[in-house]
């Protein structure tokens, strides 16, 4: 092999079992202490589609790292096992990534169209096309179709709720298939701007998914310790630290897990085989560090200010829980000029919400969020 800036370090001994992406955010493990109940209540509304038939729409709320992301896509993996029949198809979409009815709608059609010749394309059709090619698509076969809309709020933020009451009225224009819908959310506020047709329908079921306290975290922290460590690497007092110091965090557990990761990822570097209360302290001051970093990107200090209340703005419509405790009680523009945005979790400015502008009838509880003008019959293809 050739010499490189690689060669001193290509002989160091990994830290991790496997394979270190065992505690990233991605993947889904096997159980999921703690939300036992959660799972199970989800199986009693869901095994509905199982007998062929249209569930409840369920909207689940729970602040960041809660494990919503993580049920729903555990829920995948369950159908799968289930449903050896194929009776059911379970979409899972992130609304912060395709963040248009266009694209939810084209990305659901996909999913049901194998020829890759016949997929809808990125752009260049009107919505209403797409509705009615997903329609037709959708009742080729008697099918049920489960959407799970994680981030729900972020589509209604930027679109309005058109997308949700088309997807919720589908069913009227549908003869064979049926589609349910999973939204979810970590702005406990986000119904309250949703036209109330379109609130009542999507929230058929709704579950809460608490934080969690240290003892659960621990829990957690352990589980995927013993898949990704050796035995002894990561040792109970040192979990136990991690587990204390994410549940200040709102009891996060991507926190926990970034924690363990990071702390990991220290140790392996200088060459310790076991991970210590500093090299946990260590990790918490790097993450932080990171996160004021990327929050804080170089540039025109002029530009930057113009920027940074924006950020703060567009955590969510009432997502307070990525702000740090003193955040909450100061104006925005005042705490991002003092410092550096600093946010915990995502580090990733989000859209300051646009006013939904609805028009027609005053809106329920109306709170100046308004939805765009909206058909009163779905669309029909022109
Ligand atoms: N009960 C659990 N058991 C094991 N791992 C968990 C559990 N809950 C959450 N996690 C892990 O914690 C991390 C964050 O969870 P998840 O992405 O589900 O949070 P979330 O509630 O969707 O947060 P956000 O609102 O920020 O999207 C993921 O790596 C996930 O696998
Ligand atoms: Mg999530």
């Amino acid at each position: 092999m050739e010499e490189s800036i690689f060669q001193p370090y290509l002989g160091t001994r990994t830290i991790f079992k496997m394979d270190r992406e065992i505690l990233r955010p991605s993947y889904i493990p096997e159980r999921l202490p703690h939300r036992e109940s959660h799972i199970d209540q989800l199986a009693q509304i869901l095994v509905t589609a199982l007998k062929g038939e249209r569930p409840s729409n369920v909207l689940i709320f729970g602040k960041t790292g809660s494990g919503k992301t993580a049920v729903v896509k555990y829920i995948e993996n369950e159908f799968r096992k289930a449903d050896s029949a194929h009776m059911v198809q379970y979409f899972y979409l992130n609304c912060e990534i395709v963040d248009t009815p266009y694209g939810v709608l084209q990305s659901i059609g996909n999913k049901l169209i194998e020829n890759f010749h016949q997929r809808i394309p990125f752009t260049g059709l009107s919505t209403d096309r797409v509705y009615n090619l997903l329609r037709e698509k959708l009742d080729e076969e008697k099918r049920v179709v489960i959407v799970a809309l994680d981030e729900i709020d972020k589509i209604v933020q930027k679109n309005g709720d058109d997308i949700l009451y088309q997807l919720l009225k589908i069913n009227d224009d549908l003869s064979k298939a049926r589609v349910s819908i999973i939204g979810i959310s970590n702005d406990l506020k986000f119904t309250e701007y949703l036209d109330p047709r379109v609130r009542s329908r999507l929230a058929d079921e709704k579950m809460v998914f608490p934080p969690y306290n240290a003892d659960e975290l621990f829990d957690i922290l352990s589980e995927r310790a013993r898949l990704a460590f050796e035995n002894g690497t990561a040792e109970d007092g040192v979990l136990h630290l991690i587990a204390a110091l994410a549940a200040q965090e709102h009891g996060d557990a991507r926190r926990a897990l970034d924690l363990l990761r990071v702390s990991a990822e220290l140790a392996e570097r200088q060459g310790d085989e076991h991970i210590t209360e500093e090299h946990v302290q260590r990790a918490k001051n790097k993450i932080e560090l990171d996160t004021v970093i990327e929050s804080d990107p170089p540039g025109d200090p002029v530009e930057r200010r113009d920027r940074e209340p924006e950020a703060h703005h567009g955590r969510g419509l009432h997502d307070l829980s990525r702000a740090l405790p003193e955040d909450r009680n100061r104006a925005p523009d005042a705490a991002s000029r003092d410092r550096p945005h600093f946010r915990v979790g995502h580090a990733r400015p989000r859209p300051r919400p646009r006013p939904i502008v609805r028009s027609g009838r005053p809106h329920e509880g109306d709170s100046g969020f308004r939805a765009p003008a909206r058909r009163e019959e779905s669309p029909r293809e022109g």
